[in-house]
């Protein structure tokens, strides 16, 4: 990633008015002013474009879009787009950022962009025998594939593996493992799914059934950590150190607790999923996997957790959520608000913005549980509720 980008730390941003805030960035990410201001001014969609983009439209529905400030990952700065209906997130993941780069920045890594395709054949009489005749047509089923998909086998991805489960009362389920490059892979895999049905049903002498992706994508992973300072950590209310230990026993909690964990991680999507919002990706996909991801173990957990590191001197936390993200494709071709989002922060590569999600995430979770640790949530978040309400 790149270290020339401007810094995502911009002091007073949020004591500037609107229209001040879009000259800033239009002139910190050398974006027209007038083009930002038009973007956002309608939203980043007309009525036409959404049109074109579902049916029976009626119109657009508008939703605030703004930027959280100070992230640094694996060294690079990040201006994150953020569209969000709830107060506070974007505060609360700004502030958080700023505390991990006191720690040094977020620590990124994404896997391979590999997606399954699931082919799908019941009645089969013999599922041992119907596995082996698919894994011998491995080669024949993957070159059917990849002649389906050119584009991005010219892009260097396309259909790499072939594994086959037997799932039990005759239902054998192929997956195709599928390298969408920066797509969110969606279209491409099921195309490919589509193109391998009847060949898969006959090796497996079975009925075919259904043909799609699987949204479960467990081996497109995202792993983000932070380190933050607890000396620098302190409240109003808590120390830095006593802060910290109540972010690390929340943590600890919601790994006993799968009520507490899935609002845990409901803190988690407030960042994430409003970044994957703003850069026009699909969030339905990124939540169904976050959620079966979390509870992977046979039990729902939390994607983060927090523990004191090096003699109680540091808190560290990590997050590690599977990500489908594209940064080309999909509602990006026809949104110019998303695709101005996708220009403010700067990714170039779905992996590279699947980073930045996972790290908003886990940004909006460590604020989350250190004002639940401290003061409390309404405090603050209410606070910002109010002045929201009474529209100032
Ligand atoms: C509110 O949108 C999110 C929180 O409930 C998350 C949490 O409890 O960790 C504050």
């Amino acid at each position: 990633m790149t270290t020339t980008k401007p810094s995502s730390a911009i002091p007073n941003f949020r004591s500037l008015g609107l229209a001040e805030r879009r000259r800033l960035l239009a002139e910190i990410c050398s974006l027209d002013e007038a083009e930002l201001g038009e973007t956002l001014g309608d939203g980043g969609l007309l009525s036409p474009g959404a049109d074109k983009m579902i049916e029976n439209a009626i119109g657009t529905l508008a939703l605030p879009f703004g930027v959280a400030l100070n992230f640094q990952i694996n060294g690079g700065d990040y201006l994150v787009p953020m569209a969000i209906e709830e107060p506070s997130v974007i505060a609360a993941a700004s502030n958080a950022a700023k505390r991990v780069r006191a720690g040094g920045g977020f620590r990124a890594e994404a896997d391979e962009p590999l997606m399954a395709a699931q082919i799908e054949v019941h009645h089969v009489a013999d599922p041992r025998r119907a596995t082996e005749a698919i894994l011998e047509a491995r080669d024949e089923l993957i070159a059917t594939a990849n002649k389906v998909v050119p584009g991005i086998v010219e892009r260097g991805g396309g259909a790499k593996d072939v594994g086959v489960r037997d799932l039990g009362d005759g239902f054998v389920v192929t997956h195709v493992t599928v390298n969408v490059c920066d797509a969110m892979g969606a279209n491409l895999v099921n195309t490919v799914a589509e193109a391998l049905g009847n060949r898969i049903a006959e090796l497996a002498s079975g009925q075919l059934g259904l043909r799609i992706l699987s949204n479960y994508c467990d081996r497109r992973l995202v792993r983000v950590s932070c380190r933050v300072p607890v000396e620098s950590f302190s409240c109003s209310r808590a120390s830095g150190r006593e802060a910290a230990l109540g972010v690390v026993s929340a943590s600890r909690f919601a790994e006993r607790d799968p009520y507490r964990a899935v609002t845990h991680n409901k803190g988690i999507m407030n960042g994430a999923d409003a970044v994957v919002i703003a850069t026009g990706n699909d969030w339905r996909a990124t939540e169904a996997a976050a959620h079966a991801y979390a509870a992977k173990d046979g039990k729902y957990g939390p994607l983060a957790t927090w523990r004191l590191i090096e003699d109680d001197e540091i808190l560290e936390g990590r997050i590690e959520m599977p990500m489908a993200l594209g940064t080309v494709g999909g509602a990006l071709r026809a949104h110019r608000g998303a695709q101005l989002a996708l220009r403010l922060v700067g990714a170039r590569s779905a992996a590279e913005l699947g980073m930045v999600v996972a790290a908003a995430g886990l940004a909006t979770n460590l604020s989350a549980l250190r004002a639940l640790a401290t003061e409390g949530i309404q405090r603050g978040h209410m606070a910002l509720h109010h002045r929201a309400l009474k529209g100032s």
